[in-house]
């Protein structure tokens, strides 16, 4: 039988008939779908929805941290290079550099030890880190500190970033900030991302698609290509077409949030 797809446009990411319940008995909690995505390499998938819908369980399921309950999610790497996870909560190490931060992964991967810490450099730089290398995060702002988880996943040159709301505890000034720089990055490198948020704006400036969850368990409701040709800029939030597309979105967000 014919391939369905040419090999180079396979999906990175494919998740079908995903379910996960938590717990079992009258208890039990089901958290997550049926659900079914896919994720085309290149391509920067954002998914919201609201609070306590399964998000951040279908991106724990996508790393590899949980198992679904029932169906499947797939990971279609080429090569040896791992899917990179940018947590919530960002986790980074206080007791390590910022350099040694960045350079976790690699040491990970034993890639040696000097051309890590050039790989390392250079994403700091990128990152506007350059000067802090020998620093603790400790000393950094929030924003620091996440530019620091930033470049720590891209550092190992992922074929999927994975990324949980990475800009949630920041200030809405340095999250346009980070918005805009990952906008950058992410159209230099074509890294192919699945992207959390609960922010509409966000996933409208990022996204190539932007997937609507429904309320627990989260199913995806609506999907939505943002008319923005690439390279775009966060110029895109001044345009009508963005301010329509936000308000398109929220209100089948607010019919999630808000029981009828
Ligand atoms: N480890 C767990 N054990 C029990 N319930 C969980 C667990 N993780 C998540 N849940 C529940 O599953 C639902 C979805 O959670 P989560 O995926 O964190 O939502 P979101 O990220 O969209 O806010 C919530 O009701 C949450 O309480
Ligand atoms: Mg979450």
């Amino acid at each position: 039988m014919a391939e369905p797809y040419p090999k180079h446009s396979y999906p990175k990411l494919s998740a079908h008939d995903l379910t996960r319940t938590f717990g079992r008995g009258p208890g039990a909690v089901d958290a997550l779908g049926p659900l079914d995505l896919s994720v085309a390499p290149g391509e920067f998938l954002c998914v919201v929805g609201p609070s306590g819908c399964g998000k951040s369980t279908l991106l724990r399921i996508a790393a590899g941290l949980l198992r679904p309950t029932t169906g499947t999610l797939e990971i279609r790497t080429a090569g040896p290079r791992p899917a990179a996870m940018i947590f919530q909560d960002y986790g980074i190490y206080d007791w390590k550099t910022v350099r040694a931060n960045v350079r976790f992964g690699l040491d990970v991967q034993r890639v040696p030890r000097r051309e890590a810490n050039a790989r390392a450099d250079d994403w700091l730089a990128r990152m506007g880190l350059a000067d802090f290398a020998g620093a603790y995060p400790a000393t950094l702002s929030g924003g620091m500190r996440q530019r620091v988880a930033i470049a720590r996943a891209l550092a190992v040159e992922p074929e999927i970033l994975l990324m949980d709301e990475p800009f949630a505890a920041l200030d809405a000034q340095l999250r346009v900030i980070l918005q805009d720089e990952l906008l950058d990055l992410t159209q230099a490198t074509r890294t192919t991302t699945l992207f959390i948020t609960h922010s509409l704006e966000e996933a409208i400036v990022l996204g190539d698609r932007v997937l609507v969850m429904s309320a627990r368990p989260g199913r995806i409701i609506a999907e939505r290509r943002p008319p923005f040709p690439r390279p775009r800029t966060g110029d895109i939030r001044a345009t009508p077409e963005f301010t329509a597309l936000k308000g398109e979105l929220w209100d089948l967000l607010r019919r999630e949030a808000v029981p009828a």
